[in-house]
């Protein structure tokens, strides 16, 4: 097994404060580390540009230019189009609650919505709550030997009244990347729109909402590497047709200050610049010279190298116990899965593996991370739900090392056993 790591992990830890205390960081889906760049572009923010925005004066004007560069540093990001196709939000949560919200005088009753019994409950609640106005919400299910979204399972529930399939891009369980384009080109032919909750995506591989071809993809900039904060892409002429969410004098055409009523956080949402100066930084140290985008590409083909060794570690050590089940796919093949691993040790209770890792000062995360439906759905809900180890780039095999010593001493104790 290659032990040699594809990123210069100094220069890439060194880039996050946070990792100077000590602390095997394993619960990065939870939040990841932020960036210091992203910090001192808040800080920046803060400092030097602290005032309303849509003043005539020298600093508004400074501030109005710092949340456009915010914006154009996500539309690389993502691969927009433009930088109005980028709505900043407070998270995910509370974007998809706005984009239900303003998409209701688009809906009649008897429209049908679509969302996955995989998703985070954020890609579900919204859209469930929509039924209260007659819309009809229908649930695709998970393969159960497969773990994963088939298109055959779609098909019959898309009719004529379908007006949006809402999908995960990786679930936060199971780890493994849906097929977003080829589930878009489906939904699409079917005259229905996609939107795609990318939380769980994001932090692992260089999006491409183009290339994919989705009308919304929302993720938390909290777990890519920035502050608490989350954005929307979505397409502009879509954006165009939504319902304003803030004062009625912000018409259809105020895109996309429309969709942000008492306008952005300016400062987190120019922490988004510091994001992309990494990872062009990092896309640079690859020998990669050409544009930002293909900086942030070349960034992620690292990240992504870095991950498959730390996944491949970790799910070694896993397949290796004969008490251990995982919960999603047990192999890495050709890099179709992220290193957010979920798993349970036979009669154990994860609450008490967890607080024993918590002495160990290894963080990791135990429950069902609020995908609930699919917790339920899979009958993993007893003994406190699954454990789950959620690593990025920035973590190592070393730090892989230490959680299984880890564990084999946590298991060996007798940890979670009932009586334990
Ligand atoms: C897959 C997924 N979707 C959505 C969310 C919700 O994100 P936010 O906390 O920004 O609302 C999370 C948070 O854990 C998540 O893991």
């Amino acid at each position: 097994m290659a032990t040699t790591s594809p990123l210069d992990l100094d220069f890439v830890r060194s880039q996050f404060p946070g990792l100077a205390r000590g602390w095997t960081l394993f619960d990065n889906a939870g939040g990841s580390q932020i960036l210091k760049g992203a910090i001192d572009r808040i800080n920046t923010f803060l400092i030097e540009k602290n005032v309303q925005i849509g003043g005539s004066y020298a600093v508004s004007q400074d501030a109005a230019r710092a949340l456009y560069e915010a914006r154009t540093a996500a539309m690389h990001l993502v691969n927009a189009a433009r930088p109005e196709e980028i709505v900043f939000g407070g998270s995910t949560t509370a974007l998809l609650q706005n984009l239900a919200r303003a998409m209701q005088s688009q809906l009649s009753p008897g429209d049908e919505i679509i969302v996955t019994v995989s998703d985070h409950e954020s890609n579900i609640g919204p859209w469930d709550r929509l039924q209260e106005r007659g819309i009809t919400l229908k649930f695709w299910p998970l393969n159960k030997d497969t773990l994963s979204l088939d298109l055959a399972d779609l098909a019959p529930l898309m009719s004529e009244r379908t007006r949006m399939v809402c999908v995960t891009h990786v679930s936060n369980i199971l780890g493994s990347i849906n097929p977003i384009r080829e589930i878009a080109d489906f939904v699409h032919t079917r005259g229905a729109k996609i939107c795609v909750d990318a939380v769980a995506y994001a932090p692992h591989r260089a999006v491409d909402v183009q290339a994919l071809d989705v009308d919304y993809y929302v993720f938390s900039l909290y777990k890519t590497y920035g502050p608490h904060y989350a954005l929307m892409y979505g397409r502009y002429d879509l954006l165009l047709e939504l319902d304003t969410l803030y004062h009625y004098f912000y018409g259809k055409d105020k895109v996309p200050g429309k969709l942000e009523p008492g306008n952005p956080n300016y400062e987190l949402a120019y922490s988004t610049c510091g994001i992309v100066d990494y990872l062009t930084a990092l896309g640079e140290r690859t020998g990669e010279s050409g544009s930002t985008r293909q900086k942030i590409e070349a960034a992620f083909a690292a990240i992504t190298a870095q991950e498959n060794l730390l996944a491949d570690r970790l799910l070694d050590y896993l397949r290796s116990r004969n008490d251990c089940r995982i919960v999603g796919q047990s192999v890495n093949r050709n890099g179709e899965r992220v290193p957010t691993i979920a798993f349970r040790f036979d009669g154990r209770e994860a609450q008490a593996i967890c607080a024993a890792m918590d002495g160990e000062n290894i963080a990791i995360r135990f429950g069902d991370f609020h995908s609930r439906r699919l917790a339920e759905y899979l009958d993993l809900t007893d003994h406190g739900g699954m454990l789950r180890v959620s690593m990025v780039h920035y973590n190592t095999l070393e730090e892989v090392d230490r959680f299984t010593a880890a564990l084999d001493r946590i298991l060996a104790a007798g940890t979670g056993l009932s009586g334990q």
